[in-house]
């Protein structure tokens, strides 16, 4: 398909999607606010007063859901991109995987945080197996950082794709916590290979 045509077919999607017609509404800057929300329905993770750590932040709905729901919490969110500012929300640009960015992440923490989250994902490349793998890859640095910092009663969720990578993920998340859930939201896109994992309790 032709690329002019593909972002035709995306303007025209989001136009339809109820999602996106409620996060202006609600004021969040992405449809993917609500993904976050329909995780925290059914698994019950955030609190008053939590650390959270958001990767792959920008344009930032997941931070500021957090934000809403941590109330005097603390967020630290990154991201290669720059983003609008968010209440109680530090803000660092730059790449995950450099082990400066890591640090400067660890520079924030008095203590461990209660949730990792990541919803990194390299541009899609349109061909599954690829873009699973790439976007594995930056699910399994997340994870191995999490386990690092992480609370040991705390959670770790991530994007993850169906795909190639999808069993030596979960695999991963049962060698590191105690409880590991896979779960797609409504509010995914249904003809997107995302789902999220959802990891508590550190072994
Ligand atoms: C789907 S978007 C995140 C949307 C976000 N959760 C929200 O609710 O607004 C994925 C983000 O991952 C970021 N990303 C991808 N690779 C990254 C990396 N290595 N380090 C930091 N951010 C990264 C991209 O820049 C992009 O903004």
């Amino acid at each position: 398909m032709k690329k002019n045509k593909i972002s035709k077919n995306w303007v025209n999607k989001q136009r339809r999607d109820t999602y996106v017609r409620q996060s202006k509404v609600d004021g969040y800057r992405a449809r993917s606010a609500y993904k976050l929300i329909e995780i925290d329905e059914k698994f019950k993770i955030f609190k008053g007063g939590m650390t959270v750590i958001d990767i792959g932040a920008a344009p930032g709905s997941w931070s500021q859901y957090a934000s809403k729901v941590v109330k005097s919490g603390k967020i630290i969110s990154i991201d290669l991109k720059d983003m609008d500012k968010i209440k109680n929300t530090i803000q660092i640009k730059g790449d995950f995987t450099n082990s400066e960015i890591k640090n400067h992440i660890k520079s924030y923490l008095d203590k461990g945080p209660d949730v990792v989250m990541s919803d990194m994902a390299v541009n899609t490349t349109g061909i599954k197996n690829i873009d699973s793998i790439q976007t594995g890859e930056l699910c399994k640095e997340a994870m191995v950082f999490s386990k690092e910092v992480i609370l040991k009663k705390g959670f770790f969720i991530s994007k993850i794709f169906m795909g190639s990578t999808f069993n030596e993920i979960v695999a991963l998340g049962k060698k590191n916590f105690k409880e590991v859930k896979v779960f797609k939201p409504k509010s995914s896109r249904k003809d997107s290979k995302e789902s999220f994992i959802i990891c508590k309790n550190l072994r």
